[in-house]
């Protein structure tokens, strides 16, 4: 039997194949160009979903792909099932791989989501991690194609906590050749073996302390809350973080006609101004509707 199609890190997969997901992702969101998107290929297949998180996004845009592609989806939270009473990881994959044809996870530590992977006889999907966030990414980087074209000509500053989102973004940054400037406080910059193993592999991803210097010229600017789900808020952290904060001064060292992106939730006047994330140079609502066509994409991969 050939081992199942895991949708789990950017970086464990090839450019090609994240290429072919991004396609099927436009094509699903416009059936007019690419009319053969529009047929329902996971008729008969259900994903689970499993929650150790809370979600608003991920929760609905996996259901309703899920459901619009043909297929049906059971979902399942750690509190209300026997995963919360300590059932372990790799007894829940073997069970839910009898029931369902592929598994959408949400949890803390990566290593949970790796053993879900291990057990598992269908393809699992991270659904986020304390590390990572790559369905985020899919989305994020249809964006950017929707809006500015070609992936490997764009720069793309992070000003924030360099947190799970933000690792996935540097994975995307290997994967399709853009520049990534992360500017973080230095106790929350990027894990050093994460940059080496970017600059490793040839990407273009630098880390530095100031804002300016990374947004300056970029085409598309992207932060994230300064707390994210399982980490303390504390004045402490506020106060490192709030010179990072997306405000228009920031936003005006981008290019003029540069993007704004934030996966929400979103705390205006903490890391984004409202004045940024209502205004103009806003697309976070399309990158919210993007996760559904994105995920579409996904879900055809791992399962069509
Ligand atoms: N961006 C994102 O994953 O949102 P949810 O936490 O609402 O799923
Ligand atoms: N970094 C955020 C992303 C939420 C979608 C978190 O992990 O809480």
């Amino acid at each position: 039997m050939s081992s199942p199609r895991h949708f789990l890190d950017l970086d464990l997969l090839q450019t090609d194949e994240l290429r072919r997901i991004l396609d099927m992702g436009h094509g699903y969101k416009h059936p007019a160009v690419a009319p053969e998107a529009g047929a329902r290929p996971l008729a008969g297949k259900t994903l689970a979903m499993v929650f150790e998180k809370p979600s608003t996004r991920t929760r609905v845009s996996f259901e309703l792909a899920m459901r619009q592609l043909g297929g049906d989806v059971v979902v399942l939270s750690a509190a209300d099932s026997q995963m919360g009473r300590g059932e372990p990881v790799a007894d829940t994959a073997r069970v839910l791989s009898r029931y369902v044809d592929a598994i959408m996870m949400r949890t803390t530590e990566k290593a949970k989501l790796d053993e879900m992977a291990a057990y598992a006889s269908v393809p699992v999907i991270n659904g986020l991690t304390d590390l990572s966030h790559p369905c985020q990414i899919m989305a994020d980087l249809m964006t950017l194609e929707e809006y500015k074209g070609g992936l490997a000509s764009q720069v793309v500053a992070w000003s924030g906590d360099s947190n799970n989102v933000a690792t996935s973004w540097i994975h995307a940054a290997v994967r399709f050749g853009f520049e990534l400037r992360v500017a973080s406080p230095e106790t929350l910059q990027p894990a050093d073996k994460l940059v080496e193993w970017a600059r490793g592999a040839g990407g273009r991803v630098s880390v530095v302390n100031d804002p300016q210097a990374a947004v300056r010229g970029a085409d598309c600017v992207v932060t994230d809350t300064w707390v994210s789900m399982g980490v303390e808020a504390s004045v402490n952290r506020h106060n490192m973080l709030a010179p990072y904060r997306v405000d228009e001064r920031l936003m005006a060292e981008a290019k003029p006609d540069a993007i704004f992106m934030h996966c929400l939730p979103a705390k205006r006047g903490e890391e984004v101004s409202a004045g940024v994330i209502d205004g103009p140079q806003s697309v976070v609502w399309d990158e919210a509707e993007n996760r559904l066509h994105a995920q579409k994409g996904i879900l055809a991969w791992c399962l069509a």
